[in-house]
């Protein structure tokens, strides 16, 4: 699938750097795969996460969940797009576990770029990789 970059073209590189150097500090001696991620708010903001991994494996944090944590301390709440990025055969892709998180303060059509080193290379909605989600609106008034 071809990317579908219809962002100006600094706004991706400016989380493709924050993505970048937020993997320089991943932390995942187990897996060897070091994972970066970089938000882009409401506001314009950029806050970027890595992987934090831990010697009892699940306790183990992705690079989306941490780039979330910033965000939400930082006292935003509203994802407009997000860059995943990390050094693989294939594109890398959210795992469901952040999907769902991605979804708590993000939109069906939020843009998810997923990049290697040379860059984006595809970019999905939220709805796609997470159709028919719960949500806020699956609860009980
Ligand atoms: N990982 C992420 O940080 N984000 C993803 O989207 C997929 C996987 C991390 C978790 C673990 O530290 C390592 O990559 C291997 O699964």
């Amino acid at each position: 699938m071809e990317p579908r970059l219809d962002r100006p073209k600094e706004a991706i590189d400016r989380l493709f750097e924050a993505a970048v150097a937020a993997r320089a500090h991943a932390y995942a001696p187990y897996s060897r795969f070091a994972v970066g991620a970089a938000i882009r708010t409401a506001s314009g903001a950029v806050f970027a996460g890595a992987n934090i991994e831990n010697a009892a494996y699940p306790v183990g944090l992705c690079a989306e969940a941490a780039a979330i944590a910033a965000m939400v301390v930082a006292g935003e709440r509203e994802i407009a797009e997000i860059l995943i990025l990390a050094e693989g055969g294939e594109p890398i892709m959210p795992c469901g576990a952040c999907r769902q998180r991605l979804f708590e303060f993000a939109t069906p059509e939020t843009m998810i770029h997923s990049a290697g080193p040379a860059g984006v290379a595809l970019s999905l909605t939220l709805a796609e990789l997470l159709p028919h989600a719960f949500g806020r609106q699956s609860l009980a008034p």
